[in-house]
């Protein structure tokens, strides 16, 4: 049967589908619950979340399913040099986004406080909560963290934007390779190259990483449907990693408004930019992206830039401004059809198993 893969029997799920982990406060324990007890594997998007913050939404899943779920980190989750900006580069962002400050009413930002990385803390609850899976982005962890994930039965999952990473990742160990197309929304987790030249789509990206390296590989981005989920699954895929479609869910954390952004017309046009947070992701085109297009130069490093436009969000929230926000989503918006986690998984479920039916496979 089509969801006999080997990232199933790994993960010892019925089906090989998973959510995607939302960070910076976009998913839910409810969607994790959801969609593992459904036979499919939930993941959490941890990143931003302080150890003991860790510890206390593992509680919750734990509470909320005895199903495999996922935990997912940043290994690299800064890009300031020792976390600090210059007062050279916090007076060019200035210049920049003046005039956005001014539109809302509001006054500029001082200069961000230092950034201190929480990686290194976050990690050592992975050890401790011990996940079925431990899936991240941004780079590799330590040969020591890997080893220890092993010793203790955590399967981990990295995510290659070009082959160069899968190989990398392949090279380090991992468990299985999670192949993520430009399609996808959110972030570009690139870690060799600049995120800008390391744009492949989903479905490119899965075939070169098939061609060349062993691992079980997991397609994102840009799947939304069972029909691309048996497309994906053609390709050699072991899995496939959904994460637009569920976000759109009524269960995500996203807000009410993110959710009608990505059922409305507005979703047919998307874009990567660095103006929200200084790493590159995609997101419903919005004005400032693209007034702001090729200034990358004058942008603060990650995630300096997210912390100093977080009162221009704050005000462009109350004022109703909604081309100033960034929503989060990826290319396949506009196929999107379900507000329900357990409809969506259902009805993912039904129709590739009807496409393999139907190809009597
Ligand atoms: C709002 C948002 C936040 C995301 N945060 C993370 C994250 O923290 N870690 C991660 O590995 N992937 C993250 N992703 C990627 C998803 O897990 C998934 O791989 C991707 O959305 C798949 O592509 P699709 O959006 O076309 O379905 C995020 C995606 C979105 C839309």
């Amino acid at each position: 049967m089509w969801y006999n893969t080997k990232v199933a029997e790994l993960l010892k799920i019925d089906y090989p589908i998973l959510q995607g982990p939302f960070g910076g406060n976009f998913s839910s324990v409810e969607l994790v619950a959801i969609v593992s007890n459904m036979g499919g594997l939930g993941g959490y998007g941890a990143y931003t979340l302080s150890p003991q913050e860790l510890f206390a939404v593992n509680n919750k899943i734990k509470a909320a399913t005895n199903k495999p779920y996922n935990i997912n980190l940043w290994v690299s989750d800064t890009d300031a040099p020792n976390g600090m900006i210059t007062d050279e580069q916090y007076e060019m962002v200035v210049k920049v986004f003046k005039p956005y400050f001014e539109e809302v009413g509001i006054g500029l930002p001082e200069k961000p406080a230092p950034f201190k990385s929480k990686y290194e803390n976050q990690v050592q609850v992975i050890l401790d909560i011990r996940p079925k899976l431990f899936s991240f982005v941004f780079g590799i962890p330590s040969a020591d963290v890997l080893e220890q994930c092993h010793k203790h039965g955590i399967l981990t999952a990295g995510s290659a934007t070009t082959l160069d990473e899968a190989l990398a990742l392949e090279a380090a160990g991992v468990d299985m390779i999670i192949a993520s197309g430009f399609e996808a929304g959110g972030h570009r987790p690139s870690f060799l190259a600049a995120a800008e030249s390391s744009t492949t789509g989903t479905f490119v990206l899965l075939q070169l990483i098939k061609e060349k390296v062993k691992t079980p590989v997991i397609a994102a981005g840009g799947i939304a449907n069972g029909k691309a989920v048996a497309a994906a699954l053609a390709l050699g895929a072991d899995a496939a990693q959904i994460g637009t479609a569920f976000l759109a869910t009524d269960e995500s954390n996203a807000t009410a408004m993110h959710k009608q952004m990505l059922f409305s017309d507005a979703a047919k046009y998307t874009s990567l930019s660095r103006a929200f947070t200084g790493r590159l992701g995609r997101g419903i085109t919005s004005r400032i992206a693209k007034d702001l297009m090729h200034k990358e130069n004058s942008f603060l490093p990650f995630p300096l830039q997210s912390q100093f436009m977080s009162q221009l969000k704050k005000a462009a929230i109350e004022l109703e401004k909604w081309d100033m926000i960034l929503f989060w989503s990826g290319q396949i918006a506009p196929a999107l059809k379900h507000t329900k986690a357990a409809e969506l998984m259902r009805s993912i479920l039904e129709e590739t198993t009807a496409y393999f039916d139907h190809l009597k496979i």
